[in-house]
Order: structure tokens, then C-alpha cells, then sequence
């Protein structure tokens, strides 16, 4: 019988969100679906969606403008919002839009096949309720070719940082059994894969449902099971940064010295205001321990300029930080009001210009930091895995080091995907190291 659904899935927004479209394809390939690489070949289009910020809402919406032609030449046609939009937004997406035909929120993707049945037989369909124990433990994400794979850990968060919409949207924090995800680890090796990157919102905060193991225990345990396979994780929080988890990253070399620790401002006023918990000599003595144990360990934050209240002295002392740690890399973002979050109360009071003012003044900063570290990086010797041809120039070739730092260098030789290779660093910018293969 010819397929009557082709679905095709666009993902915005952060890393979680490319894991769990490899979720819902999953899903919706089980309900025997066929899944496409172009709206034009579809008769489903879902959009995976964010709500971090209201720049991202904004896409969506001027997206789902854009695809309301495909609704208009006759044949049948399914739009669907996934993720955390569906969750914010709950019914007013349906309601206001007249091109979305179902919602879906993040713990409801199960429902995906079911709803795009109802939609077709021209029903409204909407799934939004968050679930303390989904984790969807039991679906194989269905994974793209390639040497990189992403492992949702966990999902939701705790923490409440009050400027931040994910403990709404994505409820509360839960793991997954360690077992399975050391198993996903060795099946991924076997599958080709060489670097796997660990996902939550929050994963220092781990926890085994059933033997209480930690964040470290699993990092060792999956360092461990797969001594060759590149370890990474994202996103990690100041105050859950354990010295026995650096210690772990330290232990391990197949664990990456990357770091992606997010300290949002220098000011203690301000971060006591975001909920934070924790202070900048807090944040400092972190860095100051992952740098005694592994002095070559990269580093990267994020940043909010223009939080409410922030005065000129705040976002110096956010400056000041930047000068002071000397991180790698940074995402820098300006502050966006976020419904039901407890700053939305507070005065959104930095005017948009001055906001974008500190912000510029920031990423300035932070792009001279990034460029001269990226000097010293100057005739290293990296080891770097090949990712393929580089996007920009398709003569060269791309791949990462250890430190999570993009390197591009000529194929002097037959490299392939997936090879470890030892490469001479010439040259660099803020953002990419170039270099020569040395072997
Ligand atoms: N406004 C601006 N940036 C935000 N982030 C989260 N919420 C907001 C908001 N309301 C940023 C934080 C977080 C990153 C993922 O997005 O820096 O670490
Ligand atoms: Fe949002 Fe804070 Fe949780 Fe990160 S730790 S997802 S910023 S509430």
C-alpha cells in the first residue's frame, strides 16, 4: 500500500532539540511514515521549536507564514508545532494561527503519529502535558550518518533561574538509568560513530534513577566502556561542578577538555536576581580548580546583557569577568523578557539600544579574548578529528580538537571521516584555527 504520510521534521533552537527530533523520526518511522528532506516532498511539515528567547519565537512564526502556501493548492496538508513553543503556547498556536494543525509538547512526542492521523481526518489535535518520568529510555533516536551523536541524558530542569522559560516548557528534572545510556555509548562505536556529546539541561545535576550514580560516575563509567570514543557533554551549572566531576574529566582522556559553563553575568547583585546560586567567587574558584588539574582545558560561557535593574557598574563587572577568566569562546544574548518566569515581573528597564550597546561592547571584548588565545594555539600540534570537507571551502577539510576548537586543514593525503589526525596549527581567528597535517 503507497505510503499515505510523509513527514518532514525542521529543528530550531539548542542541541536538546536536534535529540529529540531524532526522537519523534523515530517515532513517527515506527508508525510506518515516511520521512522526507524537503517540505516540498512532504504532506507533514512539523517544526521543532524555542522559546529561550523571543527571536526565536519570532522565526516560527514567520516560518509558519511562509509554509501557509503549501495548505493553499488543493491537496491535503499537516503543519505541526513540536517542542517548546507547543508547550508555551499550548492552544493559541491552533487557535490564532490558522495554519497549525497540531501542538505538541516536549513529553508528549509518542502522540506524534496518532495526531497526524486525527489532523488529516480534520481534527485539531494537541498534546501538552509534561510528565515527571518521560525519557523516552526506550526509543533508539534515529540518527543521521556520521562520526558525532548526541545522547539525551536527561530531561527538564530544576534550577529556575528566573529570566529562563525551560523549567516551563520542559518540566521537571529526570534522568535516564545509567545502563542504558554505557549501552547507547558501545552500540554507537560499533554503528562507526566516534564522538558521542551528552545532553541535558543541566548535566552536572545527573542522577541514576536506579543505583544513584552521579554525573561522574556515568562520565567514567561511559569513558570506560569505549576508551577510544571522544566524550563530550553540554550544558553543565557552576554550582553542580563538583571537584570529584573535574577530577573525572581530568582522569580520562578520552573524557574532552571542553568546558561549556555558563556564568550569565559578573555581577553578584545580578546573579542574585537571575537565582543563580552561586557567586563570582564562586564561579572563579571552579575555573580556578579545572585549570590547576588541566591547564590546557577549554572553556566557553554564556552571557545576558541588560538584565533588569543591570547598571553600568553590573555589566562592567560582567567585563571585568570576561577579562579576568579568559574564556575561549562565549554565547552572548540580550536580555528578552520570558512570560511566567519570575523576571518578567521585574522591570525590563535597560532600554533595547542600551541592551544592545552592552551587548556589542561584550562580544567585542570577548572576540579579541577568543583571538588571542587562539594565537597561542599557533604551531601546536592538535589532534583533530576529521569531519569531512569544510563548508565554506570545499578544497580543505574540517574537524575539531580535543578542545572542541573547529580546525581547518588541506587534505595533503586520502584523510577520511572519522580518522584521528595530528595537525601543525598555522593560523587562526577568533572563531577557527587553520593548519597542516604533520604525519
Ligand atoms: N533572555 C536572554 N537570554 C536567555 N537565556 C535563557 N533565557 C534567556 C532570556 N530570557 C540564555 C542563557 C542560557 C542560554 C541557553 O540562553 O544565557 O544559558
Ligand atoms: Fe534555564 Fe537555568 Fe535551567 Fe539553564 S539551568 S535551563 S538557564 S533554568
Amino acid at each position: 500500500m503507497e505510503n499515505k504520510f510523509s513527514v518532514y521534521i525542521e529543528t530550531y533552537g539548542c542541541q536538546m532539540n536536534l535529540s529529540d527530533t531524532e526522537i519523534v523520526s523515530r517515532v513517527v518511522k515506527n508508525a510506518g511514515y515516511d520521512l522526507v528532506d524537503s517540505p516540498r516532498k512532504a504532506n507533514v511539515v512539523l517544526l521543532n521549536t524555542c522559546s529561550v528567547r523571543e527571536n526565536a519565537e519570532r522565526k516560527i512564526f514567520e516560518r509558519l507564514s511562509q509554509l501557509k502556501k503549501f495548505k493553499q493548492n488543493g491537496e491535503p496538508f499537516v503543519i505541526g508545532i513540536l517542542g517548546c513553543m507547543a508547550e508555551r503556547l499550548r492552544h493559541k498556536l491552533l487557535e490564532e494561527t490558522q495554519v497549525v494543525d497540531l501542538s505538541v509538547g516536549p513529553d508528549e512526542y509518542r502522540k506524534v503519529p496518532e495526531l497526524i492521523q486525527k489532523a488529516f481526518a480534520g481534527e485539531k489535535g494537541i498534546a501538552v502535558r509534561l510528565s515527571r518520568v518521560e525519557t523516552y529510555d526506550d526509543i533508539e533516536p534515529l540518527r543521521k550518518e556520521g562520526i558525532s551523536a548526541w545522547i539525551s541524558i536527561m530531561r527538564g530542569c530544576d534550577k529556575f533561574c528566573t529570566y529562563c522559560v525551560v523549567p516551563y516548557t520542559r518540566g521537571r528534572e529526570r534522568s535516564r538509568p545509567l545502563n542504558s545510556i554505557v549501552n547507547e555509548v558501545k552500540k554507537l562505536w560499533d554503528e562507526g560513530y566516534k564522538e558521542v556529546t551528552l545532553l541535558g539541561q543541566n548535566v552536572n545535576s545527573y542522577r541514576c534513577p536506579q543505583s544513584n550514580a552521579d554525573f561522574a560516575d556515568l562520565l567514567k563509567a561511559c569513558a570506560l566502556a569505549v576508551p577510544k570514543m571522544r566524550i563530550r557533554f553540554v550544558t553543565s551549572h557552576p554550582q553542580d561542578m563538583s571537584d570529584k566531576l573535574i577530577e573525572t574529566i581530568a582522569e580520562y582522556s578520552n573524557i574532552c577538555k571542553y568546558i561549556h559553563l555558563p556564568i550569565q553575568s559578573g555581577s553578584n547583585r545580578i546573579l542574585e536576581l537571575m537565582g543563580r546560586n552561586y557567586t563570582f567567587e564562586h564561579y572563579l574558584g571552579r575555573i580556578e580548580k579545572i585549570r590547576s588539574l588541566m591547564p590546557n582545558c577549554a572553556l566557553s560561557t554564556d552571557i545576558i546583557a541588560g538584565f533588569p535593574t543591570e547598571t553600568i557598574d553590573d555589566h562592567q563587572a560582567t567585563l571585568r569577568a570576561l577579562e579576568i577568566i579568559r574564556f575561549d569562546g562565549a554565547y552572548m544574548f540580550r536580555y528578552s523578557p520570558r512570560e511566567h518566569t519570575k523576571a518578567y515581573k521585574m522591570p525590563d528597564d535597560v532600554p533595547d539600544k542600551e541592551k544592545i550597546r552592552r551587548l556589542n561592547e561584550i562580544i567585542d571584548l570577548q572576540n579579541k579574548i577568543s583571538k588571542e588565545i587562539n594565537e597561542t594555539e599557533h604551531n601546536k600540534i592538535h589532534e583533530v578529528l576529521a569531519e569531512g570537507p569544510s563548508k565554506k571551502d570545499k578544497t580543505k577539510w574540517q574537524g575539531r580538537t580535543d578542545t572542541n576548537k573547529v580546525v581547518i586543514f588541506e587534505p595533503k593525503r586520502n584523510v577520511a571521516t572519522g580518522e584521528l589526525i595530528r595537525v601543525k596549527i598555522t593560523n587562526s581567528t577568533c572563531a577557527t584555527l587553520f593548519g597542516k597535517i604533520v604525519d
